[in-house]
């Protein structure tokens, strides 16, 4: 019942301005937000490589209002992407943007968008990584999937994030489980009406294992980006009847959510990518990680009655 709840706080300036100024909240978001620059989380790239993880950075940020904060997300990819390269990870380190923050929503935000976000994939390909594009609320994924088309042109690593709560997703899976496709099947992070999108845990569950089959039977590389382990264990059987060896698709979860999972899988050969976000407009994304488990959200509003 909480989770609708704090995802409409999500969208809310009062709360952001509420919640942002709280003065213990910086020690709560830095289980899922663990630094505010590109100087702060290099000691943690470093640490989770170190230990044989592979990584998707994102740079914390989404729903802006003006063109000038489009290029300035953009400028934070381009600096992130010239440090990765100094640590010379290559495709161990990708990234994961919001194509939000590069400007979709604005007046011609499409073509905005596309424009912004395409140095950084060139600057990408250039270090020898890729970036993967998120899947925000329903009403952006048209936008998002004609992008992603059109950086494929030039670009064919570039990846895209399906989610299974939508109705349109098994046909979305279908048309990308192609040669050369790298998608990332997630739940779905959004509050969407039911028009679009199934409601209940059983029903997504159920739809994640058909679109997962979907993936694992077609000829792209998916990306199974869940913290279920009862999903965890189906990728696993699934993968395993559709012949993939272990460089054929890839697990991935967030940053502090199971850390003890992502060490497991890893050493148990499979690999294993965690999205690790930064920087310090971190309201969206730390708003629907208190959404998905709201054991978070009583430990975050303890920590705040009791400081
Ligand atoms: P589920 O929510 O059922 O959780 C399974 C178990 O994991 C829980 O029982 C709990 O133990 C643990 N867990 C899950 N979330 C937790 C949390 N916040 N705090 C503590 N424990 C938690 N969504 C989207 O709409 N667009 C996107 O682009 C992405 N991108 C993305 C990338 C990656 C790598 C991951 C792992 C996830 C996303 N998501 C996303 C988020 C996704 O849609 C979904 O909301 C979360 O992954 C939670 O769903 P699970 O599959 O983990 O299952």
């Amino acid at each position: 019942m909480l989770g609708p709840v704090i995802l409409a706080a999500s969208r809310s300036d009062r709360m952001r301005r509420l919640i942002s100024a709280a003065p213990v909240t910086k020690q709560v978001v830095e289980r899922f937000i663990p630094g505010e620059t590109v100087d702060e989380i290099v000691p943690i790239v470093r640490e989770l490589t170190g230990r044989g993880l592979e990584l998707t950075m994102d740079v914390v940020g989404e729903d802006i209002t003006r063109p000038e904060q489009a290029a300035a997300a953009r400028d934070a990819y381009l600096e992130l992407v010239e440090r990765l390269g100094e640590l010379e990870l290559g495709a161990r380190a990708e990234m994961s943007v919001k194509l939000s923050m590069f400007g979709q929503a604005l007046p011609g935000g499409h073509e905005l968008a596309l424009a912004n976000v395409r140095p950084v994939v060139e600057a990408a390909a250039a270090i020898g990584t890729t970036v993967t594009l998120d899947a925000e609320d329903h009403t952006t994924l048209d936008s998002m999937f004609a992008i992603h088309e059109e950086l494929r042109k030039d670009f064919p690593q570039t990846g895209c994030v399906i989610q299974a709560y939508l109705f349109r997703t098994e046909a979305d899976a279908r048309r990308l489980a192609a040669a050369g496709s790298r998608v990332r099947l997630v739940k779905g992070a959004y509050k969407e009406p039911a028009e679009v999108a199934y409601q209940q845990k059983h029903e997504i569950d159920k739809a994640y294992v058909r679109i997962l089959r979907i993936l694992m039977e077609g000829e792209g590389y998916p990306m199974i980006g869940s913290h279920d382990p009862r999903l965890i264990s189906i990728g696993q059987e699934l993968a395993r009847r559709a012949g993939r060896k272990p460089d054929e698709y890839e697990f991935q979860m967030l940053y502090g959510i199971r850390g003890d999972e992502h060490l497991r899988l890893a050493a148990e050969g499979h690999r294993m990518r965690v999205y690790t976000a930064y920087g310090t407009d971190w309201y969206g994304y730390f708003m629907r990680r208190l959404a998905e488990k709201p054991a978070n959200l009583r430990f975050f509003l303890r920590s705040m009655i009791s400081k």
